[in-house]
């Protein structure tokens, strides 16, 4: 596994719409496992591929939703669409491309999605809290939208203090 750059908010990669995935082979496997470490190195909640430079529809989402004795893990969505969203949840969000400013994004409380697999199989998976907010955020990247279109206001020097998590 590799670390990948991560691409910053300014360059137009980040506006573009990703293309489907349409190989579930050894290349698609190894991009997946740099992302994670990635991911974990930038100690994030979620990473796009567009953030490290490739243009295809997948993303990676950390499941903080865990009991005490659980391990957070991180979940593969290759070509998501979000199924149903429910719910209303206000809060601080962030972005791995947006380093150390975090904004007010309104997002649905709970979302279902569905998505392929690493070896190209449909699997459907709900999220709630933080892992819906991270998953429309991250399906978002796909369509070249960042959180920064979508919020309210930004946090303040001041407020930074209570800020959220990178996505
Ligand atoms: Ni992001």
């Amino acid at each position: 596994m590799a670390l990948r750059n991560i691409v910053k908010a300014g360059d137009s990669i980040l506006n573009k719409v990703c293309r489907p995935v349409t190989k579930f082979d050894s290349k698609l496997h190894t991009l997946l496992d740099d992302m994670a470490e990635t991911l974990d190195n930038a100690d994030g909640v979620g990473l796009a591929a567009p953030q490290v430079g490739i243009m295809r529809r997948l993303a990676l989402v950390l499941e903080t939703n865990v009991g005490e004795d659980e391990d957070e893990f991180v979940i593969e969505f290759i070509n998501p669409e979000i199924l149903e969203v429910s719910g209303e949840q206000k809060g601080a969000e962030g972005c791995l491309s947006v380093p150390g400013e975090y904004g007010i994004v309104t997002r649905p409380d709970y979302v279902r999605a569905r998505a392929q697999d690493r070896n190209g199989e449909w699997f459907e998976y709900e999220g709630t809290g933080l892992t819906a907010r991270c998953m429309c955020h991250e399906f978002d990247h796909l369509d070249g939208h960042l959180f920064t279109e979508k919020c309210e206001r930004m946090l303040t020097p001041e407020e930074l203090g209570m800020s959220g998590d990178g996505e």
